[in-house]
């Protein structure tokens, strides 16, 4: 049985078509072959890319990120709180090139992304923390490392860190405690320079917890584009629908600090839900937010 199946329909109807629309293909998330292991690889075959059903988020944000730089090739600072395997610090690579790039994450979920991202990218310059290490010393000199893994129990050596250009999280604040997530966003918020990306889900999982929403809780540090009210107004959103975990909404987070958002198109996919969405930016800084069919 061959096990990669023809591509075209699932591209369009998982949104991967349309999340990757106007971006050169060389830089579209795709599940890369194992190296040694090139024949065991599982999903769908399009344009010569194999996607599956974890590809199609990480091509929402990889090309996103790729609509909001103009400057890919430059040295930038990457911080990803909560990496999973490392499948989306593979994508960046394609998007921004030249970086050094952070991932924090519980240890037991390291192991997976170092080694992963360590047999992809052999030839790259990577600091995976060890116990006894002074992982600031290493944070702190962003052009030796194209690669940092540290564990969360660390995640204080961020301060050491020059500068931070871009941050990103996707679905897993809610996964972590409250004061986890102020703390990363502590760290991060002062030094940052161009944006954070947060995709999250409302609240945790389990709805005994008791918390801030997400969107709530990245306000008291930054402003975010779009607004929830511009998601809920827009989208025509009820309540239930907005705090729904399928309803994962990007948000842009800013200081005044920050370089200001470059004018660009974003595109999104829910899930057949919500459809097709495109949020432009109007020189007010308030969000067009659509639903495109
Ligand atoms: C559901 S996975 C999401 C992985 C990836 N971001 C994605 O979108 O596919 C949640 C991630 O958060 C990480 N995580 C959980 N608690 C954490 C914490 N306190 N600090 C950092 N990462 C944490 C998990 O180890 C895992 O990598």
């Amino acid at each position: 049985m061959d096990p990669l199946r023809d591509g075209n329909a699932y591209a369009r109807d998982s949104g991967y078509e349309f999340l990757g629309e106007g971006i050169p293909l060389d830089r579209w998330a795709r599940e890369y072959p194992v190296p040694g292991m090139e024949k065991i690889q599982y999903g769908y075959n399009y344009k010569d890319l194999v996607l599956n059903v974890i590809t199609v988020p990480r091509q929402q944000n990889a090309c996103n990120f790729h609509r909001l730089i103009d400057d890919r090739e430059a040295r930038h600072v990457f911080v990803e709180i909560g990496g999973g395997y490392g499948s989306f610090a593979l994508d960046m690579r394609q998007i921004l090139p030249n970086c050094a790039y952070v991932i924090v994450d519980l240890p037991e979920t390291l192991i997976f992304s170092a080694s992963y991202l360590l047999s992809h990218c052999p030839d790259l310059r990577v600091y995976v923390y060890a116990p006894g290490d002074n992982p600031a010393e290493i944070l702190k000199d962003t052009d030796s490392f194209d690669f940092a893994f540290i564990p969360n129990y660390r995640a204080s050596a961020l301060s050491a860190l020059p500068h931070i250009d871009f941050g990103y999280n996707s679905i897993s604040f809610p996964e972590m405690s409250l004061d986890s997530v102020k703390q990363y966003l502590d760290l991060i918020s002062p030094k940052l320079r161009r944006f954070f990306m947060s995709v999250n889900l409302r609240y945790p999982l389990d709805r005994t917890i008791k918390r801030p929403g997400t969107d709530e809780t990245l306000g008291d540090y930054f402003k975010l584009f779009p607004t929830p009210a511009e998601y809920r107004s827009q989208l025509s959103l009820t309540e239930d629908q907005y705090n729904n975990p399928s309803f994962r909404p990007v948000f842009l987070c800013t200081t005044d600090k920050c370089r200001p958002l470059k004018q660009t198109e974003l595109h999104m996919f829910y899930n057949p839900n919500y459809g097709k969405v495109t949020v432009n930016r109007k020189a007010s800084g308030a969000a067009i937010v659509r639903r495109t069919g």
